[in-house]
This record gives C-alpha cells, structure tokens and sequence, in this order.
C-alpha cells in the first residue's frame, strides 16, 4: 500500500467509504447483514481508512462501522477514522453537539479526521472553526477537513483552521476533472493538503473509455483499478472507493500499489 505522508501521517492512498452501508437518507436494518458483511471484509482485507458521516443512513452507518470494528477487534490507534458535519449543523453549539453523536454512535472517545460535509449559504464559516478547532484543543478530533469547498471558500477554511487543514474532500475521477478545473487541486497539492477523491469509480463512462481499457489489459488488472491507480499516482491524492462486494474491495486496495508509467499517465489525462 502506498501511502501520503504528511507530517507524522501516513495516510492510506486507498480508503473505503461507506456511503449505502446501513441504508441511505434513512436507516435500513433490512440491509444490516450485509453492510456488516462488507465492512467486516474490508477490515480484514487491511483497510485503515473508513469514511463516514452523520448524514449517511442518518447515523446508522457510524453504528454499523463501530460495531464491525469492536467486532473485528483492530486496534484504534491502527485505524483512521473520518467523519462529517452536515450543513444544516455548522452553528458552534452544533458542530460540538454533532461530534459527540458521532463519536457515541462510532463508541470511539476521538476521531482521526472530522469535516464539514458541504457548505451552506447561511454558515458563518468562523463560528463553525471555533468549534471546530476547540473539538481539536479537547482531543475529540485529531484533524480538520472540509468537503465541496470551491477553492474561495478553502482558502477561507485555511485561514480559520488552527491546524493545518488536513484534506478537501471532493469528487474526482477519470470523467469529472472539476477540481483541476477549478484550481482545488493545484492549490492542494501547493499546501500540502490532502485531496480526497470520493466517487472515483462509480460513473458509467469508466466502463466506456477505451484508453482505460487497454492499459487494464496491459497490466492485467479492471478499468476501476487503473482508474484508481491514476488517482493514487497523483501527489496528495487519495481516494476511498466503496464497495460491496469482497473481490472488488480487495482489487481497490492492490490498486494502490500499481504503477502507471509517464505515457500511461498523459494517455488518461
Ligand atoms: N463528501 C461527499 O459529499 C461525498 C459524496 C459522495 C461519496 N462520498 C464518499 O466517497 C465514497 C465513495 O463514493 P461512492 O460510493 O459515491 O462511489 P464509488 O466508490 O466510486 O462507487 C461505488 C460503486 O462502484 C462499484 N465498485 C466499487 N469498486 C468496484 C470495482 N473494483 N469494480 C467494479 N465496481 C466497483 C460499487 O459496486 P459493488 O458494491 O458491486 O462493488 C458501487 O456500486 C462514499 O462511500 C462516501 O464515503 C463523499
């Protein structure tokens, strides 16, 4: 597995989110078994890095990724845990009130990384860092992070951080290119801050590109590997793939650890 380095951090190029596990907008204990089933898998594959939000299954999917990691009985310190704030929470006592729900449906007393999942229109940007940055002076977060900020809006996140500002979470993949386009990228990579890839596989037109077809072929592996392997190649990226299904996780990990050449790189873009 390769790894981002940053500071004392080593931080997984591949993690595994978990946006469905445990339902969607609500809670489906209908599909409990199998949400369990694939975080179980995932954790005995050699994932550290889970990502989660309060939002996902309105906090059933933090609940099933605690109790599969109790289960599983990995050591906290070798995980790295993410999780989010939701828009609608970012006033101070919130923000604060949201950490401990997560933190007690996850049964953790700290998380790796802690983001504001999107921005709103109404949020005062410095009242949601004092309490974020107090989260950090109390340990119940580690890392600060912010998700679907516009390069305008992260410049702000930078400066009321009182950490360097961990990651911008964002979607990027093979067809959507927006972080270059908008600049998030490059302004990532020249702040040392983590660009998290979410999406990265899903869109249909990973299945229909056929420069991603032909260097799948030549190395032997899936198009959502090489398309992974093309984020994972690119300083301060990362990506967290989701996956169901065990073969498919297991293939997202190794792809961490395939390399591309120069000219298989230009050929994607
Ligand atoms: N911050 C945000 O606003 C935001 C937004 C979206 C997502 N996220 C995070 O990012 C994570 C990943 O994004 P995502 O779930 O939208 O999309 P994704 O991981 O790109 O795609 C998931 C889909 O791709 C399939 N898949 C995964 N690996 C595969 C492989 N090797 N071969 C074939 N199919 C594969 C999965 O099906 P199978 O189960 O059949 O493998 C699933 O249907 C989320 O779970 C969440 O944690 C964050």
């Amino acid at each position: 597995m390769r790894y981002e380095i940053i500071g004392n951090l080593h931080i997984p190029k591949i993690g595994f989110g978990t946006w469905t596990i445990g339902g969607q907008e609500r809670p489906d204990p209908a599909s409990d078994e199998r949400s369990l089933l694939a975080l179980h898998s995932a954790l005995e594959l050699g994932y550290t890095h889970f990502d989660t939000a309060e939002w996902y299954a309105a906090g059933h999917a933090e609940e099933l990724l605690g109790r599969a990691i109790r289960e599983n009985g990995t050591p906290r310190r070798e995980l790295f845990i993410t999780s989010k704030v939701s828009p609608e929470h970012l006033e101070y006592d919130d923000v604060l009130r949201c950490c401990e729900a997560s933190l007690h449906r996850l049964d953790m007393v700290y998380l790796d990384l802690y983001l504001i999942h999107w921005p709103s229109q109404s949020m005062k940007l410095d009242e949601t860092f004092r309490a974020l940055n107090r989260l950090v002076r109390e340990g119940k977060v580690r890392h600060l992070g912010v998700s679907n900020f516009n390069l305008k809006l992260l410049k702000q996140a930078v400066a009321f951080c009182e950490t360097p500002l961990l990651t911008n979470q964002v979607s990027y993949s093979i067809p959507d290119r927006t972080c270059v386009d908008n600049g998030v990228l490059e302004y990532c990579q020249q702040n040392d801050i983590l660009l998290t890839a979410y999406t990265p596989v899903k869109r249909r037109n990973i299945k229909s590109n056929l420069v991603l077809k032909s260097i799948a072929q030549a190395h032997g592996v899936t198009r959502e590997q090489v398309a992974l392997a093309w984020l994972a190649m690119q300083p301060r990226v990362i990506a967290i793939p989701m996956s169901f299904n065990s073969q498919h996780q297991a293939e997202n990990l190794h792809a961490a650890d395939l390399v591309l050449s120069e000219d298989e790189m230009g050929r994607l873009g």
